[in-house]
């Protein structure tokens, strides 16, 4: 069976390794995932820094608001809360972006704009993206869609797409209409029929998160753009399981 759905490890292999870490992108790319998922936020000084929540308290060993801490501040931080034998700084997203130059990973960028609206944070992560020439690889996503717009706006050259939760009507017209080339729906908002539609639009969707076998069975026969995932090796053991199939 010819298989041409993408895993995207989420926040990394976010399943085995603390989420949002080089460890857990490092471990993507051993698994052979085709891309890597990251939430990035913005430090008191500025900094582009990668890390899934407003405050520290869930995933590090700090607390309080991303955004009164220095770069310097949070690097010092260890975001193993949940893996604690494990040594896993914040990764700012420059020092990502620099490690994606050594491989040809896809990367969405998530802008976490929607509880603090961050200001510059899309001028900031498009810098460094070109600073980094790395404008084919990144898709920039956000559940604030005026954020993305902007980013469009800012540059056009780089791929956006729209996250979302609830199912909507023909999304395919509504990203179209702001120059997305793809959707991000939760899986329960990505029923078969809209996936198809979708893609026949020519519209590329990209589900989250998906951990369960079953789920993932689905949307590879879907031929489902891409989705993803905690789990990405089992992914990929799935993938080349069906492919032999
Ligand atoms: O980008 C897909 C997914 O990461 C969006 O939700 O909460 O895991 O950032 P969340
Ligand atoms: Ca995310």
């Amino acid at each position: 069976m010819k298989i041409l759905t993408k895993i995207f490890a989420h926040r990394g292999a976010s399943g085995e390794y603390p989420e949002n870490s080089m460890l857990a992108f490092q471990a993507a790319e051993e698994a052979g995932a085709d891309g890597i998922e990251l939430d990035v936020q913005l430090s008191k000084d500025g900094e582009v820094v990668i890390i899934h929540d407003e405050t520290l308290n869930r995933t590090t060993n700090g607390s309080g608001w991303v955004k009164d801490h220095t770069f310097q501040q949070l690097s010092r931080l260890n975001a193993n809360a949940k893996y604690r034998r494990m040594k896993a700084p914040l990764p700012s997203l420059q020092e990502l972006l620099e490690w994606l130059t050594s491989n040809s990973l896809i990367c969405n960028i998530e802008l976490k704009n929607g509880v603090i609206l961050y200001p510059q944070l899309e001028e900031k992560v498009i810098e460094l993206v070109q600073r980094y020439s790395l404008q084919d690889r990144i898709i920039i996503s956000s559940f604030n869609h005026y954020s993305i717009v902007k980013c469009y706006s800012l540059a056009p050259s780089i791929e956006i797409a729209p996250l979302y939760n609830m199912r909507l009507y023909m999304p395919w017209v509504y990203a179209k209409s702001i120059r997305a080339k793809g959707i991000h729906p939760k899986l329960r908002a990505a029923p078969p029929e809209i996936i198809k539609a979708a893609m026949e639009e020519g519209i590329e969707v990209r589900p989250y998160t998906v951990n369960k076998e079953r789920d993932m069975r689905k949307l590879i026969k879907l031929n489902c753009s891409a989705f993803f995932t905690d789990y990405p090796k089992r992914a990929k053991v799935l993938v080349e399981e069906m492919k032999k199939a």
